[in-house]
């Protein structure tokens, strides 16, 4: 077991004291999930990533992103060519978090979608496009189950800075070129075949998930260290005005210490996850 799930584990146990020996009776009957071992809610695993997800991204966008500008880094959607010195923007970050988390054997999806998409296959379709305009209606998370994927649970991602709408705006690719502040531009989206999940599956599933984060970031510090203006790579966060970036080790940490408040929130709240089905619309169209 590593640290983190050591750690988990004793969270989780201390929950299940909470939960099971002194509830009030008013919270949420589990007893049918708890007996065939499931007893966490998929609504309540899909807060508790997508808190992460959020945490991993603001900090990205802000420390990484918007400081690693100011001392001469560059970040743009060709990052990945060999040739180019820059760092990936926060949507392919996020991209390469959901791509590290399909090399995982739990099966949770992600991913970042909108109706007016710059690349076309994040365009949301049949029930998710209903969903989505549901959530647009009313600003606040959507939960769907469907037929061949399982649990979907769609979360707003708003214009919160000046460069969101700057950048899709200007973008060629873009088919909207009025997005305003707090304008919802898409939804980040999760999936998973099963309602319920063990502690065993939720303690991994939050682990894969922040090692998903990890490995992501250091896939961006391995192409760093052959920039051709040499990045120095610190065992903390950067101070001066050189260039230079955190290891991956202090971004997850500081990922980790920023979001394991919420996490523990997610798990114990009741999630109230209602899972709508909106496929019997999406077959009319
Ligand atoms: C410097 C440019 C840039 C900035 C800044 C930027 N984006 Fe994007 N964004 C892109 C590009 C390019 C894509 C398409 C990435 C891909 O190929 O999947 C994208 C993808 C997305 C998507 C998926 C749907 C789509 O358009 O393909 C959403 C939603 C999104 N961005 C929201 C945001 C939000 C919210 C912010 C601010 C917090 C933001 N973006 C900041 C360039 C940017």
């Amino acid at each position: 077991m590593t640290s983190t799930s050591v750690v988990l584990a004793g969270i989780f146990c201390s929950l299940c004291v909470y939960l099971f020996v002194t509830a009030p009776p008013e919270l949420p009957d589990v007893n049918a999930a708890v007996k065939q071992g499931k007893s966490v809610d998929i609504s309540n695993v899909f807060n508790a990533v997508n808190s992460i997800n959020d945490t991993a991204r603001r900090i990205y966008t802000k420390r990484i992103v918007g400081d690693g500008k100011e001392r001469g880094l560059e970040f743009g959607e060709d990052w990945a060519e060999p040739s180019v010195d820059k760092g990936p923007l926060p949507a392919l970050f996020t991209r390469m978090v959901a791509s590290r988390m399909e090399t995982k054997p739990s099966p949770l999806g992600l991913y970042l979608g909108s109706d007016q998409p710059i690349n076309k296959s994040n365009l949301f379709k049949g029930p998710q496009a209903i969903g989505f305009a549901q959530l647009k209606e009313t600003l606040s998370s959507v939960f769907i189950r469907l037929e061949d994927v399982g649990f979907v649970a769609m979360y707003p991602d708003v214009a919160s800075a000046e460069p969101c709408i700057s950048c899709h705006n200007e973008h060629p690719d873009s088919p909207k070129n009025d997005w305003v502040m707090n304008d919802v531009m898409g939804a980040t989206t999760w999936t998973y075949p099963t309602e319920f999940v063990s502690s065993d599956e939720y303690l991994a599933l939050i682990e894969s998930f922040y090692n998903s984060v990890r490995e992501s970031y250091q896939i961006y510090l391995d192409k760093a260290e052959g920039f051709e203006n040499k990045v120095i790579i610190l065992d903390d966060w950067p101070d001066k005005q050189e260039l230079s970036l955190p290891d991956a080790n202090t971004f997850i940490r500081t990922v980790k210490s920023e979001s394991a408040a919420m996490v523990l929130n997610d798990l114990l709240l009741d999630a109230s996850g209602d899972f709508e089905n909106f496929e019997p619309q999406s077959t009319n169209e």
